[in-house]
């Protein structure tokens, strides 16, 4: 298909996708911030008069006592917890499955999920799959999930997925390792604490990789061709929060202003993709998780600075006002200039909370999978300029070791 009949379906495809977002039922969503806040979160969750709570979170999150630390609201109000700890990395739907027994098991009448982006995924889709028989597979695309879940709340315990503050899910398959996308007004969190005391133990190097991811959505948010709410504006707070706070936490992982400013960021990042989704970044970013396992955050940052060369001639404009945002750059100088200072700005963030150029899982025989995949995805989304096969092999041959 012809580059300009590409672009024409994409326009379509976009005015379609706005007509269905805003017909979906929104949901009302509440943010408890700072130190201390998931006490605030057990209090709200007690007071709505539930007995029954499921924590949805991982075995080393338990073993480290993060998770008795942010329930304590609900262990001193003698709530019943039970606990679903089999989350890992990229969760699946077998995972989803497991904690959907315990759910069903415990009568759990809310889900709290603690942990990343992987805990709040699969809290979303247990959610869902507690109160029907359909199969969460049937559920992937937007606006599939129509009946009444399990509510949610979420304390995320790293800085990045922007998970507690979107209505979207990623669910691998077990087998194939595909990523799957499932996403609904009624996955989104009702309530969340944004706690920096739950934050402090994330070790540098994930506090890294999370917060590239962080500042990949607000990014991705801000080039995009939606205009949507109030993305620009959540965009521009998560992107200039993460520049203030990413490498002070990465150093001192203690520092609680830094953990409080990069807990925010991810949060308004997330707020910016909730209205308007991610872009060609993730589009390349989930096949190299889902092929390689590459962490989520890591692959972003991998192909972030690529892809804004990319696509630097579309989003100058809008680059440009993220460098003077950051003070990359001053106003009055050109938009092409400070885009492309804006870009250094981005390299040089993750050169310095250690994150590589280049990684040696890439293989070249996989490119046309890689690419075929990445092609599709990045049509999705409101991207500024879309994704062709020579552009992302481009970008994959200058990440490949
Ligand atoms: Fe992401």
């Amino acid at each position: 298909m012809s580059m300009f009949l590409r672009k024409t379906k994409h326009a379509l495809y976009l005015r379609l996708m706005k007509l269905m977002v805003n017909f979906a039922p929104s949901a009302r969503h509440t943010a408890f911030a700072g130190s201390g806040s998931s006490r605030q979160l057990c209090n709200h969750i007690v007071r709505t008069g539930v007995k029954k709570v499921l924590v949805v979170t991982d075995k080393p999150l338990r073993q480290l006592g993060v998770v008795d630390q942010a329930i304590a609201g609900l262990l001193d109000a003698d709530i019943d917890i039970a606990y679903y700890d089999g989350v890992l990395p990229d969760p699946t739907f077998d995972q989803v499955a497991a904690g959907v027994v315990v759910a069903k098991d415990h009568g759990s009448e809310v889900i709290l999920a603690i942990g990343g982006g992987s805990s709040m995924d699969a809290a979303k889709i247990i959610a869902a799959s507690a109160t029907s028989d359909e199969s969460p597979t049937e559920w992937v695309g937007f606006g599939k999930v129509k009946h009444e879940v399990l509510k949610l709340y979420a304390i995320p315990t790293t800085s990045g997925t922007g998970s507690e503050a979107t209505m979207g899910a990623v669910i691998s398959d077990a087998v194939t390792h595909t990523k799957s996308i499932i996403s609904g007004g009624t996955l989104l969190p009702a309530a969340v604490a944004l706690d920096p005391d739950l934050i402090v133990g994330l070790p540098p190097h994930i506090t890294a990789a999370t917060g590239m991811d962080a500042l990949t959505h607000g990014i991705e948010a801000y080039i995009g061709v939606w205009e949507r709410g109030t993305r620009l504006e959540d965009a521009r707070i998560g992107v200039k929060l993460v520049f203030e706070n990413l490498a002070a936490a990465f150093h001192n992982g203690n520092d609680l202003d830094a953990r409080e400013g990069m807990s925010m960021g991810a949060y308004y990042a997330g707020l910016a993709i909730n209205q308007v989704n991610v872009g060609n970044v993730h589009a390349i970013a989930h096949q190299l998780g889902g092929k390689y396992g590459i962490p989520h955050g890591l692959a972003n940052a991998l192909v972030l600075p690529h892809v804004l060369d990319f696509c630097h001639d579309e989003a100058q404009s809008r680059l440009a006002e993220l460098a003077v945002l950051v003070g990359a750059g001053s106003a009055g100088e050109g938009d092409s200039q400070l885009a492309h200072k804006f870009i250094n700005a981005v390299r040089d963030l993750r050169t310095e909370v250690g994150i590589p150029d280049h990684s040696d899982q890439i293989k070249r025989e996989d490119y046309d999978y890689i690419t075929d995949l990445a092609v599709a995805e990045g049509a999705a989304y409101p991207v500024p300029r879309l994704l062709d096969r020579d552009s992302v092999v481009a970008i994959l041959t200058h990440i490949t070791d």
